[in-house]
């Protein structure tokens, strides 16, 4: 599967931007703030529905402009076209058309191209909040399984419901506990559920974390996620149950799975505690490898694969062992940003891939060259 042509209008900095790819590698390279990263951007919408850097679409709309659309015409397996709208107006709902035609669901869509991104602010992933690593996962399982997309979805929704009547309860001074005892329920049921889905996840993800770690690092480092949840509990149900009368007083859910957390391991050790700069970095990359492979595996073919600003983060040795798995095919259809065109150049033409690159300046597409 790859992508063949995208057409950005009206996204962030690009007016109107056409572009036809090479099937293997692609380059952007251009200033700080040309645009490179909202090109990868545009393509993450094709596949995730969403951006992302901007949690909000309608910010991704231009400046004085009243919506954006983005259009790309990917080649599947076999030969099969498949061409991908997204359009968002401000004010209305984001749609997706598969092949001009529209879905009820935006979430329909998710998996069906899958997608990998490297970016640099990813060791945020390590030092940030537990929110950036249930996101993580989450998108990672969502693009695998569409049924734990769906019963995510019925999650988030039924928190939100519990979380309004618990706020409810303390305005009103009434309660109504059979209300509280019905939200109980699907919120235990859809916990055991999908912690179970996280935890079968990262029994796989485990071997190849560390065989790209170790790789990448050449070290010798053990390394682990260690899934941190209360959901896997026999008594998940009692425990749930038990917290409620903090709950009330909150006015908060206390227990569930948007509680849970993913330790990053280096040995016994948080790598946010014990790991150097460095470390840290081999440890998002092989994370993201493992993604890569566990799609390949389960979709039976490769993911595109996004790599934002790669060349800047990341030291000799780091380039050099990427470098060398691109030079092996690992990989299938990549995009790169790079905001110095002769380092990148360097390193790309050494390769025997089939290589285009874009130069852009302030949103506009200039001179590419294969
Ligand atoms: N809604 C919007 N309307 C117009 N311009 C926008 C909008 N959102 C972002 N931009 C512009 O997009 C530009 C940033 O683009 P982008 O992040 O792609 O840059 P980049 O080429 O990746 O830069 P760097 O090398 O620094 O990573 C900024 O100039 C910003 O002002
Ligand atoms: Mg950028």
């Amino acid at each position: 599967m790859h992508l063949k042509s995208l057409e950005l209008l009206q996204f962030k900095n690009h007016e109107k931007t056409q572009l036809q790819f090479s099937s293997e590698i692609n380059c952007f390279v251009g200033l700080n703030g040309s645009g490179k990263t909202n090109v990868l951007d545009g393509i993450h919408y094709l596949s995730l529905t969403k951006s992302a850097v901007q949690s909000s679409d309608s910010l991704n709309v231009q400046h004085e402009k009243d919506f954006f659309a983005i259009k790309g015409q990917f080649e599947l397996a076999e030969e099969k076209q498949l061409e991908v709208r997204c359009t968002v107006e401000l004010g209305k709902k984001k749609q997706i058309y598969q092949n001009g035609k529209a879905l009820a669901k935006t979430s329909e869509h998710v998996g069906l191209i899958p997608l990998v991104l490297i970016a640099p602010d990813d060791t945020e992933l390590i030092k940030g909040g537990s929110d950036g690593r249930r996101k993580f996962f989450d998108g990672l399982i969502s693009q695998l399984d569409h049924a734990y997309l769906d019963q995510l979805i019925r999650y988030h929704h039924f928190l939100k419901q519990r979380n309004a009547l618990l706020k409810k309860f303390a305005e009103t001074g009434r309660r109504d506990l059979t209300l509280l005892d019905k939200y109980d329920l699907e919120l235990i049921d859809l916990s055991i559920i999908l912690s179970a889905r996280r935890n079968e996840l990262l029994r796989v993800m485990a071997p190849l974390l560390q065989s790209h770690y170790s790789e990448i690092s050449q070290g010798q480092e053990l390394v682990s996620v260690i899934y941190e949840t209360e959901a896997l509990r026999e008594d998940f149900a009692g425990y749930f149950k038990s917290l409620r009368k903090k709950d009330l007083i909150t006015k908060n859910s206390n227990a569930g799975i948007h509680k849970d957390d993913f330790g990053f391991m280096i040995g016994e050790h948080p790598i946010r505690k014990i790991g150097s700069q460095g470390q840290q970095k081999s440890y998002i990359i092989a994370l993201k490898l493992a993604q890569f492979q566990i799609f390949e595996m389960e979709k039976g073919e490769k993911p595109i694969l996004l790599l934002d600003d790669i060349f800047d983060k990341l030291d000799d040795l780091r380039i050099a062992q990427l470098m060398k798995l691109i030079s092996q095919h690992t990989f299938g259809q990549l995009f790169l940003t790079d905001a110095r065109p002769e380092r990148s150049k360097k390193i790309l033409s050494e390769l025997d891939s089939d290589v285009f690159f874009f130069s852009i300046k302030e949103g506009v597409i200039g001179k590419i060259e294969s």
